[in-house]
């Protein structure tokens, strides 16, 4: 696995799994843009890859394309993708029968939109740099349905999984790939409702056949053998990392 010298473009990068894998590319000597609604985190790695935060809403066209461009011009080529930027607001987001429709709008065009346009604008560079690869983050939520209901969530992110396999096939002859990753229940600040709750945190990890919560760094060593040569065979998958949740029937 070998990223040194390659660029690479986080969206979500201030968030638990954006920011592990952002890390994860600099320390092996990756540049990356980092684009998020936060400020600047404290903990980004200092090296040896170079790093450019962007801070901002990556569902605003102009935003994201000033960003991804931003990238690839201060680092001279483009050649991973990884989208991590999402919403899980278990207070607004219900089953359709409830919830207010702005909300149902807010949340596709965070999840879903947002890595539309990332992948709009990282596509040319990839093309320019002679390949590339994608990782896009759906859940283990859009392989079923679920009680209570967060609709929009379990929507939008089946249609990442659709999305993610369309642009396998539509650039495969560029030599760029596009894979997905389904978490389980991973241990990061969407998840902070069960940080300082011993109970609920091995209530979730009862439902795990593995027997534990999953953790940013599982999602980052999942990531980066996707984006690696290691994976160049590899493209339009789904790759569970959920501790066997979808292997139960
Ligand atoms: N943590 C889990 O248990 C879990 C499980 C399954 C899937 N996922 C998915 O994995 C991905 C990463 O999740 P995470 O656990 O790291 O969550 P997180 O909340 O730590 O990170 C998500 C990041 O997205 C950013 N973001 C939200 N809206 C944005 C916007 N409009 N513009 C720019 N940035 C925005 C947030 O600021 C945050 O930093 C998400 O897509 C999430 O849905 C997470």
């Amino acid at each position: 696995m070998d990223f040194e010298n390659k660029v690479a473009f986080v969206a979500g990068g201030g968030g638990g799994m954006g920011l592990a894998i952002a890390n994860a590319l600099i320390t092996q000597g990756c540049h990356v843009g980092i684009a998020d609604l936060k400020s600047t985190p404290d903990k980004i790695a200092s090296g040896p890859g170079r790093h450019l935060y962007h801070k901002g809403d990556l569902s605003q066209d102009e935003f994201v394309s000033d960003a991804v461009n931003a990238t690839a011009d201060e680092f001279g080529r483009l050649d991973y993708l990884i989208n991590t930027a999402g919403v899980l607001w278990l207070d607004r987001d219900k089953s359709v029968i409830d919830m207010d429709m702005d909300v149902w709008d807010q949340v596709m065009a965070i999840n879903l939109k947002s890595f539309a346009l990332s992948t709009r604008y990282a596509v040319p560079h990839m093309k320019k740099a002679g390949g590339g690869a994608m990782v896009h983050f759906s859940s283990v939520d859009a392989t079923g349905g679920d009680a209570p209901a967060q609709d929009a969530y379990g929507a939008s992110k089946a249609a990442v999984i659709r999305l993610a396999k369309s642009l396998a096939i539509q650039f495969a002859g560029d030599g760029i790939r596009s894979n997905v990753i389904l978490p389980g229940p991973t241990m990061s600040p969407m998840q902070e409702r069960w940080q300082n709750n011993e109970q609920a945190q091995q209530q979730v990890a009862g439902f795990v056949p593995l027997g534990k919560l999953g953790t940013t760094d599982d999602m980052a060593d999942a990531c980066l053998f996707l984006l690696s040569d290691k994976a160049q065979y590899i493209t339009g998958v789904e790759l569970p990392v959920d501790g066997g949740i979808t292997a139960r029937v």
